[in-house]
């Protein structure tokens, strides 16, 4: 049998011969590409079909080798790695080069990407004039959105999209300066001095130093938050075509520089359905109040009135492998923070979820943004900082969908059709006359 589809079109009788391609798992990834569809045509003249498919529901926009989901089963790898095995065995800045780079680093790679993003970590003292702008009680993912569009003006080089070393360059200090844009964000919101990076702590503990440093001449992060953190961001870091990694590549494709293009990246995960979801389960977990409220809470969410937050996913269509390390992780931090009262609501949750039919039908699991939230308010987060949390390490993956869709070239400025389905041509009424 051909690897083809054999089409006919029953307004002309004529067939059509559309291939069949696969990406690395044949049974995972047989697509047709839709522009041959076009040529399927009743008349000569005519515009021929096109695939309409909105919210990509069954689209590929993209071939991608960074990250590879399978839904139903629940499986997530980085550049063909278990999540499990790296989120127990590696560290986020060496899980950030293998997402960048493809391979995992040698240990002198890893040194010099270790070094690269150390010495990246601080701002041109202007943020800090431009953060004042801010209200004091404005939303941090509203200051990072705004200042890391800003740093672009800072880094006119940036705009040499195809030049390698540029590329180079602003993936360090995209990666470096978002968790420092991040931490003097949380510090202008609570009228606090900022606490400059010290370039003696690792990614995660320089971040926690950034947040919470006080008159200690040098702050000692918590070793067992300061790993929990790195996994933390480990399972953050890319998702493959997701919302926001989308707005990344559609934005880039008009080779805007990759600041502007993360920016507009980060204002699509702070979005309640993406990554703002974890701040609104917390929120949702301190309304229910009691794990007696549960039953009562998810019979409200079967009604529709609401979206048990945390739950579902587009891909996922059974436990999200992240949610379940998420899950373990959680005891870890309670053992140093003492435990959260919201988990016993959690934990009350998914097990009411999980039996329900309504959740069962729509293959309904809880996924990343379940779990963390409940982590991050454990180890001292303000929780609008929760979505913050996300796209600092999404970073990582939204420049690996940057630079893939640069060195892609099947890619071109992301143009879509549409269906028009608004008035046939008429002719403008003179405002005197009208009505
Ligand atoms: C992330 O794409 C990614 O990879 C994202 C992400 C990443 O790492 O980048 O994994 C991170 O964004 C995780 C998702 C975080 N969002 C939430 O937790 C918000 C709550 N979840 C939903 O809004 C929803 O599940 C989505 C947005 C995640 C997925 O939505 P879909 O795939 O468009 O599904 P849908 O809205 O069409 O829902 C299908 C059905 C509907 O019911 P019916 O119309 O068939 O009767 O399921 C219902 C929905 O009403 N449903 C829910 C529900 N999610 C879907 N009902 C109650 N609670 C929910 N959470």
């Amino acid at each position: 049998m051909a690897d083809s589809l054999t089409i006919t079109d029953n307004r002309t009788g004529k067939q059509y011969e559309i291939p069949i391609e696969y990406g690395t798992y044949p049974k995972r990834s047989a697509f047709v590409r839709a522009f041959d569809l076009r040529q399927i045509k009743v008349a000569d003249d005519d515009f021929g079909l096109l695939s309409y498919d909105p919210s990509f529901m069954n689209t590929a926009s993209c071939r991608s080798a960074v990250t590879f989901i399978e839904g139903d089963e629940g499986t997530l790898r980085y550049r063909g790695y278990a999540i499990e095995e790296l989120a127990h065995k590696s560290s986020f800045l060496e899980v950030a080069y293998l997402i960048l780079h493809g391979e995992l680093p040698t240990p002198a790679q890893l040194e010099e990407w270790r070094w690269q993003i150390t010495h990246h970590t601080i701002l041109h003292e202007n943020i800090k004039t431009f953060m004042e702008g801010f209200r004091y009680d404005a939303h941090p993912m509203g200051i990072l959105v705004g200042t890391v569009a800003a740093l672009s003006t800072f880094y006119p080089d940036a705009k040499n999209i195809t030049d390698v070393r540029s590329r180079s360059i602003q993936i360090h200090r995209l990666v470096a300066k978002m968790p420092t844009i991040a931490a003097f964000a949380y510090r202008h919101s609570i009228g606090m001095p900022y606490a400059y990076p010290d370039n003696d702590l690792s990614y995660t503990g320089n971040f926690l130093n950034m947040m919470y440093k006080m008159t200690e001449l040098k702050y000692q992060p918590d070793p067992v938050l300061e790993h929990v953190l790195d996994v933390l961001f480990i399972l953050h870091a890319d998702h493959e075509q997701n919302c926001s990694a989308n707005a990344m590549r559609s934005v880039a494709s008009s080779h805007s520089d990759p600041f502007v293009a993360v920016a507009a990246a980060t204002a699509a995960l702070s979005g309640p359905l993406h990554g703002g979801a974890n701040e609104r389960v917390l929120r949702m977990l301190q309304e229910i109040g009691h794990k007696d409220q549960v039953a009562d809470y998810v019979k409200q969410a079967k009604s529709g009135e609401y979206r048990l937050m945390g739950f579902g996913h587009r891909v996922y269509k059974n436990y999200d492998p992240r949610a379940r390390i998420l899950k373990e992780l959680a005891q870890q931090v309670f053992e140093v923070t003492g435990k959260n009262p919201l988990l016993d609501i959690a934990l009350e949750l998914e097990r009411i979820a999980l039996e329900d039919d309504y959740f069962v039908e729509r293959k309904l699991y809880p996924n990343v943004d379940f779990y963390s939230g409940i982590i991050y308010q454990a180890m001292g987060f303000p929780t609008d900082m929760f979505p913050v949390l996300f796209a600092l390490p999404r970073t990582v993956g939204w420049l690996a969908q940057w630079q893939e869709m640069l060195k892609d070239p099947e890619q071109k400025i992301a143009r879509p059709r549409q269906v028009y389905t608004g008035e046939s041509e008429r002719s403008l009424v003179p405002l005197e006359v009208r009505g």
